[in-house]
């Protein structure tokens, strides 16, 4: 029996690393769901017999608490899923890495506990020691951190960044004191150091989160996604389970290169977001420096859109987070086909932070059944610009703001889609309103840029039938 254990764990690990394989690319992204969805299966079984093996309990009562644990568990998530909106994603998922830590934290102790009653902590070994304390460090930092992302992204605390003077100084002093206090635990294992690294390591996890804001707060999810994976695998180590150990590396490890990736795409230093104290070094978020206050923007009607983009020989759609808000995907759609029929060429711009998740973009528009192969990722389309006769901003506001190559913008270095080098530009939004950043965006007066204020969604249904 362990042998067969042993080989499903193999089976499920290969699973997960096939899964991951497979979702790198949109093709084949299916495939890896199918892979990671067996991945689990198999994962869950082998769990299940194991526990069965080696409970204490009979084996029916076990059973019973497994499937009361996991049928509670799965109704909460059904419900969950099926309801959330693909907008409030992000907060969704921060909210999940708070529970995975806040597991590691709970299985950390629980271990603990369970040699204290039985009078035999002083027999425990220093490795055992020492991953009990690692794992409810990552798990407790973690659990705030996922909070606190969960507030700022949920729009329930305020999205700035909390700057406290000497911030690093206090992040590096509390590492060092963790660390102090693992060497003691080690030594003595005694409940008060660990109770006051988990103290120290639930402040760091709020004050390294609450450190970054503004447009930067998509790296967050992703490195807490990162953290996460590694509170997991911290919990296969407390717990002796390897695929628990390979999967938590997997998602750890994928989530500290998907924040590498990130960074890059927003042309940040990889370290300042594991220091934290990310996305504050800016200027007033108000304050859009370059953006002259007496400028004017001028609106523009859908039929004269209509009118322009037929007569248009390319014209590249540039969707962003309004296109999510307004569920105009499916208009979008069937506005590009309408102009493909009529011989435009059209292709998309996707901006690598576009939307509130890695992805966002590409999600909706291919659940519209936009073929991939005019999907273009902004290092594809950014230098054509100038050969574009239109581009169509629908919902896009940080992504495509100038004000990003002004030092000094709180977005400053960000880069950004150039759709101001096309010849015409058309907004579709609501308002003049700033974006996620709540940065000014003076694309929106340049000379050649028209707003088409309104809902995305109406807008761009009034453009179609104006075609
Ligand atoms: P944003 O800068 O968020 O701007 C979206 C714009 O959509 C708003 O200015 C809003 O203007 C407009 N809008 C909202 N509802 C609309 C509707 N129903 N119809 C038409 N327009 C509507 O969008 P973006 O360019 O996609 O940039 C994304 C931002 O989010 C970046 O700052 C990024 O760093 C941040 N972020 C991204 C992620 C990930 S991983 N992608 C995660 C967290 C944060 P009105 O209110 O005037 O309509």
């Amino acid at each position: 029996m362990g042998t067969l254990l042993s080989v499903s764990s193999v089976v499920a690990a290969l699973c997960f690393i096939l899964a991951l394989a497979g979702l790198a690319r949109q093709d084949t992204a299916e495939r890896g769901n199918v892979f990671g969805v067996v991945g689990m299966i198999v994962a869950v079984v082998t769990a299940i017999a194991s526990t069965l093996m080696s409970s204490q309990h009979s084996a029916l009562v076990t059973l019973l608490l497994i499937v009361v644990a996991m049928g509670g568990g799965a109704c909460i998530g059904i419900v969950k899923a099926r309801s959330v909106e693909m907008i409030a994603m992000p907060e969704l998922i921060a909210i999940l890495h708070s529970f995975v830590g806040l597991t590691a934290v709970l299985i950390g102790y629980s271990s603990f506990v369970q040699e204290w009653q039985k009078g035999t902590v002083s027999e425990l070994d220093g490795f055992h020691l020492g991953e009990i304390h690692i794992g409810i460090f990552i798990g407790a930092v973690t659990v705030t951190g996922s909070v606190v992302a969960w507030l700022k992204l949920a729009g329930k605390i305020s999205g700035a960044p909390l700057v406290l003077p000497a911030r690093h100084v206090l992040n590096l002093v509390a590492v060092i004191v963790c660390v102090v206090l693992l060497v003691v635990f080690v030594w003595t294992a005694s409940w008060w150091s660990l109770i006051v690294m988990t103290v120290l390591a639930l402040l760091l996890g709020v004050h390294l989160v609450a450190a970054i804001g503004g447009g930067d707060m998509p790296v967050v999810v992703s490195m807490l996604n990162s953290y996460s994976g590694w509170a997991a695998a911290a919990t296969g180590f407390m717990l002796g389970n390897s695929l628990l150990i390979i999967t938590g590396a997997l998602v750890g490890s994928s989530g500290a290169y998907l924040s590498a990736i990130m960074c890059r795409a927003m042309n940040r230093s990889f370290v300042s977001v594991i220091l934290g104290g990310f996305g504050s070094d800016g200027g007033s978020a108000g304050a859009a420096a370059g953006a002259d206050p007496t400028a004017t923007h001028t609106t523009i009607s859908a039929a004269e859109t209509a009118e322009l983009l037929s007569g248009a020989r390319r014209v590249v759609i540039v969707p962003g987070y309004g296109m999510a808000v307004a569920h105009a995907q499916y208009p979008v759609a069937e506005l590009t086909q309408k102009l493909r029929d009529k011989g435009v060429d059209v292709v998309f711009g996707i901006h690598p932070v576009a939307g509130r998740l890695p992805g966002h973009m590409n999600v909706l528009l291919a659940e519209a059944k936009v073929p991939y192969d005019i999907v273009l990722d902004m290092d594809e389309i950014n230098d054509d610009f100038p050969d574009v006769d239109a581009v169509l901003v629908i919902g896009a506001n940080d992504t495509v703001n100038p004000i990003a190559e002004e030092p000094g913008s709180p977005i400053a270095g960000m880069p950004v889609l150039k759709v101001w080098e096309a010849e015409k530009v058309i907004v579709l939004k609501r308002s003049m309103g700033a974006g996620y950043a709540g940065v000014q965006n003076p694309l929106f007066v340049k000379e050649n840029t028209s707003m088409l204020l309104g809902d995305a969604k109406e807008s761009v249904t009034s453009v179609i039938q104006s075609l």
